[in-house]
């Protein structure tokens, strides 16, 4: 049975798709899951940790940073002996690194070279709906490609170009673009595109932390081989033109089991015996990790997804699910020279279990220090909240769907209309686990089954809820009027319908 996309659409939303996807697939699993390598794995800690290049702006003027950036396929190398079909921001993986200053505006004109829809998203970019990347907001390849919106009236599809606006009136952060193409994102990012958006001002260039060669991003994503070097993924449709999603027993989600850093497997650095900072983003799909250091030492956490602490928090394992980012210091002068350090992911308890190594090879003067107080983080009041929302995130069982509030994604449908300049507390509900996102705001963790677990200080954008707990978040909606989502990170629930809109007015 061949349907069309638009009738795919239509069945999806009535129910009526079931025995269709049924006949495909084996037996649906809400819990994410491997997907073994068909390649045989490298061993870890033989490549360099690559440099990820900074994007150049093809041109500036008093207040704007004018970048294009083309998606498009490449073949790189990330096995040691195998080329990997990508898609990549101008044919990187990861894509090139966007540098941005709190105040100034950057122009990205992003172009489709690759023969399916695309859509790019700023996350945790304070953004004008129309440079949001709404998921139905398509850039279309050139040629003919079905002009399918799920029936979205606002829908605003262009053909192979267009233009994104990011003001940066927000705090400094670590950001991150990457693909959110409706009902196709899990397998988009899976084959590259992503990429690291630091955003910085002078309040915290003043601070004495690590800084130079001494910041480092590091975005971590588990990816699996084919035994042509390829990615391996589960689509229903490897040719991401026409039905979504993914064989049912993956449904929650894809787990590789190749750990890459920047691109590579299990890499290794070289470091001096001073004080570095680690902007760590996990850019996986589906796969969370607990980071900590063998031989033991202190993640000392400086920032999160929406910037600077008001003060560091020392951790000896750090959890980081899908979408997250933690800005952390690691004191390698613990260390002596010649020591190597290893990057665990207390999670796993096979190759997954590890992500990359420090190798401790000069000796160097400390300038830096991490300041006790680190920025004034304003944060909103709960007596402010002038609405309760409850949301619920769930499986349905029986449809191979994720569920907000009983419902799968549909444009059409407002999960919530807050007004401009209002707080609300937001009370999220879980089953699975679920790294729950917002676009737009940053919010504050008011409880988290309980207190604010250790994860949550400071701006968030994303929560990461484990089975069955519920938070409470705090969240102000300032900026723009207009749709946005909120959805569930982990890719394949996103594209499954864990997504919904909310409507600032
Ligand atoms: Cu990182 Cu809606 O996404
Ligand atoms: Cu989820």
């Amino acid at each position: 049975m061949k349907l069309s996309r638009r009738e795919i659409l239509r069945y999806a939303r009535t129910g009526l798709l079931l025995p269709a996807i049924e006949s495909r697939c084996v037996r649906p699993r809400p819990e994410a899951r491997l997907l073994p390598s068909l390649a045989p794995l490298p061993q870890p800690f033989q490549v360099p940790l690559p440099e990820i290049p900074l994007l150049k702006p093809v041109r500036t003027d008093s207040n704007t940073d004018f970048y294009e950036v083309t998606a498009r396929p490449a073949s790189v190398r990330i096995l040691p002996a195998m080329d990997t079909g990508i898609w990549g921001y101008n044919g990187m993986f990861p894509g090139p690194t966007i540098e941005a200053r709190v105040g100034r505006r950057v122009s990205l004109q992003l172009r489709n070279a690759l023969n399916v829809p695309i859509v790019n998203h700023l996350h945790g970019g304070r953004t004008a709906p129309e440079s949001d990347g709404y998921p139905t907001d398509l850039v279309l390849p050139a040629g003919d490609f079905p002009q399918s919106h799920m029936h979205d009236p606002m829908a605003r599809a262009v053909e192979r170009e267009r233009e994104y606006v990011y003001t940066n009136d927000q705090r400094a952060a670590t950001l991150w673009y990457h693909d959110h193409r409706m009902d196709f994102t899990g397998p988009q990012v899976w084959r590259g595109l992503a990429g690291f958006y630091i955003l910085r001002d002078t309040e915290e260039e003043r601070l004495p932390l690590p800084h130079g060669d001494k910041e480092i991003s590091l975005l971590i994503c588990d990816r699996s081989f084919d035994s042509d070097g390829s990615f391996r993924y589960p689509a229903l449709d490897p040719s991401l033109r026409d039905a979504p999603g993914v064989d049912a027993q993956y449904m929650g989600g894809v787990l590789g089991d190749v750990i890459l850093v920047n691109g590579a497997p299990w890499p290794r650095l070289e470091v001096a015996n001073v004080k570095y900072r680690f902007r760590i983003l996990n850019a996986s799909n589906a796969r969370r990790y607990d980071l900590a250091l063998d031989p033991v030492a202190p993640l000392v956490q400086i920032g999160s997804d929406g910037g600077l602490l008001a003060a560091p928090v020392s951790h000896r394992t750090l959890r980081i699910a899908p979408a997250e980012r933690f800005d952390v210091i690691v004191d390698f002068s613990k260390f002596k020279l010649g020591s190597k350090i290893t990057l665990l992911n207390k999670a796993d308890d096979g190759r997954a279990g590890q992500v990359m190594q420090f190798d401790v090879i000069r000796s160097e003067r400390d300038e830096s220090d991490v300041p006790a107080k680190l920025s004034d983080v304003a944060f909103a009041k709960p007596e402010e909240a002038m609405m309760v929302r409850d949301f619920d995130f769930s499986y349905q069982r029986g449809t191979h769907g994720w569920r907000i509030n009983g419902q799968p994604f549909d444009p059409a449908r407002m999960e919530a209309r807050p007004k401009l300049n209002t707080t609300e507390i937001w009370r999220l509900n879980t089953d699975f686990s679920h790294p729950l996102h917002l676009h737009l705001v940053h919010f504050q963790v008011l409880s988290h089954s309980g207190r604010p677990g250790p994860y949550d200080a400071g701006w968030k954008d994303t929560i990461d809820l484990g089975p069955g707990q519920t938070a409470n978040i705090l969240v102000r909606f300032a900026g723009y009027r207009g749709r946005y989502v909120f959805h569930c990170h982990n890719l394949e629930h996103e594209d499954m319908g864990m997504m919904a809109n909310f409507e600032v007015i």
